[in-house]
């Protein structure tokens, strides 16, 4: 029996993924669009539906990026909608431990469940920057290296309180018309170095029992964390030997916690260009990238390893000569991983290098060094390839993230999703109500 494939749709978040220019692109704030994109993945089968969330819209010399979505409606809020107008699909949001409080989130995710029932996920993310802190009059309040002893205690805290009601308190008995309760019910008290919180948590056990929990994190700190707690780890590497790699090293931590290797799964991010042959879609995916990177965006994304306003440069011509501001400080803000080259000098030269072989100007270097779609050919091509990348363990899954807003999974799940099924890696039907039913977890 091969290996099942699990997939989920990420609504596209705050970076410059969406393609704006596609006579296709809609709203990322009406409703219609999430609707959109949510009943696509579960016609398609999908195990969930994914928001990121951004606390802060990024900034980099006073502005935002010229191809950020520019709006963030509240998660919850949003997921709470969806739940009404799907049946089975998972509904995943990314909410903060560091600026929030675990009762108001257990509350809310707890409800959550309710309301799908038992559909709800959680991807606890750890962001503290101080420029995201100033929108919460918390500003640099947490320190870095504090960041994941936060979330422990974090979600240990909200487990007690979605814990908090025993499995067979009866809150409402219709025959006998009588209110029921156990006097116990929803009763916490927790204390540690984050919280020192007490009561009744207000919302009785939910279908999970608590929600499917979801990590995002890289570090050595974040991936103990995943293997210590997470059901599913959601990562940045979706290449073979990347991904290999990652999922060796994170499902090898789970012994240590007396935890199976089905106990966690691995789901990189993955983008894609389907196209009616290999070379159409090489084609297509070449004119996405472009329009991914304009030349604004392009500047953007050289400042962050320059650290230095280069707003004076032309897209179109040759890269700086000056070397990259290494002094402490970033230009970027609002990004959880500010300094994301370890040495700024030796990559600027790199880039130099490459850009002078290849008689690239700055915008085409950047399109070249910033990435391309993890998938990318006629759908037959790209079925096999996820299949093979499963296969071989380089992950459980895959996290889509579309280019098209609110269409752009439209294709995948008329022409890849049915070659997945007939190769018997994905499922025709959902498992059950669950979100942890289509996970295959047992917990
Ligand atoms: C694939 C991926 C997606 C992420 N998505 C978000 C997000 O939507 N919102 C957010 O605040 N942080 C996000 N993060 C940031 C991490 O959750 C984490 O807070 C940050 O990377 C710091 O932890 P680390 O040092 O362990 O990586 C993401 C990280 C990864 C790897």
């Amino acid at each position: 029996m091969p290996k099942q494939i699990h997939l989920a749709a990420h609504f596209p978040g705050v970076n410059n993924t969406t393609v704006w220019s596609d006579p296709a692109a809609g709203s990322h704030i009406e409703f219609s669009s999430f609707v959109k994109l949510a009943q696509t993945a579960e016609r398609a089968k999908f195990d969930f539906f994914f928001l990121a969330e951004g606390l802060r819209l990024r900034e980099q010399g006073g502005e935002i990026y010229d191809l950020d979505v520019v709006g963030r409606p509240d998660t919850f809020t949003v997921l709470a909608a969806l739940a009404a107008v799907t049946t089975h699909l998972g509904l995943t949001g990314t909410i903060n431990s560091t600026f929030n409080e675990p009762y108001e989130v257990a509350r809310q995710f707890a409800s959550l469940d309710h309301l799908s029932g038992g559909r709800a996920g959680w991807n606890v993310v750890t962001s503290w920057d101080a420029f995201t802190g100033e929108n919460f009059r918390r500003g640099g309040f947490l320190a870095e290296s504090d960041r994941y002893g936060r979330a422990t205690q974090f979600l240990a805290t909200a487990k007690e309180l979605f814990d908090s009601w025993p499995a067979d308190t009866i809150v409402a008995d219709r025959e006998s018309g009588r209110f029921l309760r156990d006097g116990h019910a929803g009763t916490f008290r927790h204390t540690d170095a984050h919280f020192d919180i007490g009561g009744r948590f207000t919302v009785p056990r939910s279908p999970q029992g608590r929600p499917v929990i979801l990590q995002a994190g890289d570090s050595d700190a974040g991936r103990e964390f995943a293997a210590a707690t997470a059901d599913a780890i959601f990562s940045r590497h979706g290449t073979l030997v990347e991904g290999q790699k990652f999922y060796a090293d994170v499902k090898g931590r789970l012994a240590r916690y007396g935890r199976r290797q089905q106990d966690l799964l691995v789901l990189p991010a993955a983008t894609f260009v389907l196209g009616d042959t290999d070379a159409d879609a090489a084609e297509r995916a070449a004119e996405v990238r472009r329009q991914q990177v304009s030349g604004p965006t392009a500047i953007k994304l050289l400042e962050q390893l320059w650290n230095r306003d280069l707003s004076g440069y032309d897209p179109d011509g040759p890269l700086p000569a000056i070397d990259p501001d290494v002094s402490d400080g970033h230009i970027a803000r609002g990004r959880a991983s500010v300094r994301m080259h370890r040495d700024p000098i030796a990559t600027a030269r790199e880039w130099r290098d490459r850009a002078e072989a290849g008689h690239l100007s700055i915008r085409e270097l950047i399109i070249e060094v910033t990435g391309r779609q993890t998938f990318i050919g006629a759908a037959a091509t790209v079925a096999a390839r996820i299949d093979e990348l499963v296969q071989q363990d380089a992950s459980d899954g895959f996290i889509l993230v579309p280019h098209v807003t609110p269409g752009g999974l439209d294709e995948f799940a008329d022409t890849v999703v049915p070659l997945l099924q007939e190769r018997g890696v994905f499922r025709t039907e959902y498992a059950g109500p669950t979100l942890r039913d289509q996970l295959g977890l047992t917990r």
